[in-house]
């Protein structure tokens, strides 16, 4: 089985693993998985469910110990024959004595979550008010589906003033969220092309284009961003870039590359590039960075946003916009759809973008995700030379880079047995790389006192000292 898919109560008492082992257990029990079927691998599992890899490990080794699933060696784990199982007792809910329990995650520092003290609900609440309202019955009914023109009309004035985007309404489609969008895109970009992606990269992206049986060819990313010479020489017809901030490095994309990489779009009119513009709203320091699409010329951008770091990821509301070569592909490939976005949820969005609320907003959070990158880049500085990090000038989160002898996957282990969720930089890459442990560090979703509190609470689980201070 190439998924298995399980719902997992984060908040229940019962620990996640145990969820994971009684599902597959039950599972199995229920025929629902024969004999012999091969279960999705542990680190798989664990990208999917976003669980911690010693989530996964206790569950497959409890079902290992009870005989549901056995491992083969380089192959993977298989179910084992129902005969076998017939003295398997009703599944308990309390915890097999022999599995360690595992320390409740305190700290998640999580890239993907934002603050959510500061979310303007004041002025969301009346814009919703306003919206739900007889006067504005006909947003019942269906609307355009390109998304209605009154958010299109914000989203084309936003990012010409704060991405240099220049085009017209018409060229904008709102979808919900870029993985949304995204297959839509490779639909009408055909199933010939090759797609491009950095290495390390944004998982979503991966999913999607081999969900969708796309060709790839992962292209490194070094201190300047997509290494456009190996793109040149391989046969990739499509880029799929975030050349702002990087995921999850956090570099820009070098003035240089980028005009060899528009350049390189240039060369052929089925080259494109995808631009994933997915945080450009916080930069803490030196100029904005321009967007690709505003400094091309040969209409080979095709831009990406969302609202997901800027708002909230719950609202699922994201927007392209095609070069108008792709423009009428994509109407009349997508002729029969409606709006895959809430019609009122466009209207509280657009009045709250027209209204100025959107710009007040953004300028608040970025204030506030600057200090919190503040705070969090003091603390880990005193650690130094020990750690290091990059990635600070924009977003929610920095690369750490630990300088020891263990490895990614035990320093994670050590970490959440200190409670603390980390990610590392390994996870994200195609291809495995030599160098020190990273992890991405997301300070979102997280007060200031929490930084203060997790960041010394992880290096002390990693036996990392503070620097002595000078005489
Ligand atoms: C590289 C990248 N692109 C896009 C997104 C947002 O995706 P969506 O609009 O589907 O929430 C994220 C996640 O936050 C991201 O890291």
């Amino acid at each position: 089985m190439d998924m298995i898919f399980i719902e997992l109560q984060k908040h229940s008492d019962t620990p996640l693993y145990l969820q994971i082992y009684n599902q597959i257990k039950q599972d199995i029990i229920d025929g629902k998985f024969p004999v012999g079927m091969k279960l999705p691998s542990k680190r798989r599992l664990e990208e999917f469910l976003n669980v911690s890899q010693t989530t996964i490990e206790m569950a497959y080794d409890q079902l290992t110990a009870e005989g549901f699933i056995a491992a083969e060696p380089r192959k993977g784990y298989f179910v084992q024959a129902i005969e076998e199982l017939a003295y398997v007792q009703p599944v308990k809910s309390e915890m097999p004595a022999s599995v360690p329990t595992a320390t409740p995650v305190q700290y998640d520092f999580s890239p993907g979550s934002i603050d959510t003290e500061n979310f303007p609900f004041t002025a969301w609440r009346k814009y919703a008010r306003d919206i739900m309202d007889t006067a504005h019955a006909h947003l019942l009914l269906l609307g355009d589906p390109h998304g209605d023109i009154e958010l299109r009309q914000e989203i084309r004035r936003y990012l010409y003033h704060s991405r240099g985007v220049d085009c017209t309404p018409d060229q904008i489609i709102v979808g919900s969220g870029t993985e949304q969008l995204l297959p839509l895109i490779i639909r009408i970009l055909g199933e010939q092309a090759c797609y491009a992606i950095e290495d390390p990269g944004y998982l979503m992206t991966r999913h999607v284009f081999s969900e969708n049986s796309r060709q790839m060819i992962p292209v490194a990313v070094d201190e300047d961003g997509l290494d456009v010479k190996a793109l040149q020489r391989s046969n990739a017809t499509i880029a799929y870039v975030t050349p702002s901030h990087q995921f999850p490095t956090g570099t820009v994309l070098t003035a240089a590359r980028r005009t060899a990489l528009l350049n390189w779009a240039a060369t052929n009119p089925e080259f494109f590039i995808i631009e994933d513009d997915y945080d450009s709203e916080f930069r803490y320091r030196g100029r904005p960075i321009p967007s690709l699409q505003s400094m091309d010329k040969g209409e080979n951008v095709i831009y990406l946003s969302t609202f997901t770091k800027s708002l909230m990821p719950s609202m699922r509301i994201a927007y392209m916009v095609l070069p108008p070569l792709l423009l009428d592909a994509y109407r009349q490939a997508f002729i029969p759809y409606s709006s895959s976005v809430p019609r009122i949820d466009q209207h509280i969005l657009a009045r709250f973008m027209a209204d100025g609320q959107f710009s007040r907003h953004l300028n608040r959070m970025r204030k506030i995700y600057r200090r919190k990158m503040h705070v969090l880049t003091t603390l880990l500085r005193s650690y130094e030379p020990a750690i290091s990090f990059s990635g600070d000038e924009a977003g929610m989160h920095v690369l750490l880079h630990v300088h020891t002898e263990a490895t990614e996957k035990e320093l994670i282990r050590e970490a959440l047995q200190s409670g603390i969720k980390v990610r590392g930089l390994e996870t994200y890459r195609v291809t495995p790389a030599p160098s020190s442990p990273s992890f991405l560090i997301g300070f979102g979703g997280l007060s200031e006192e929490e930084i203060n509190i997790a960041v010394p609470k992880l290096l002390e689980a990693w036996n990392i000292k503070k620097a002595a201070a000078p005489d």
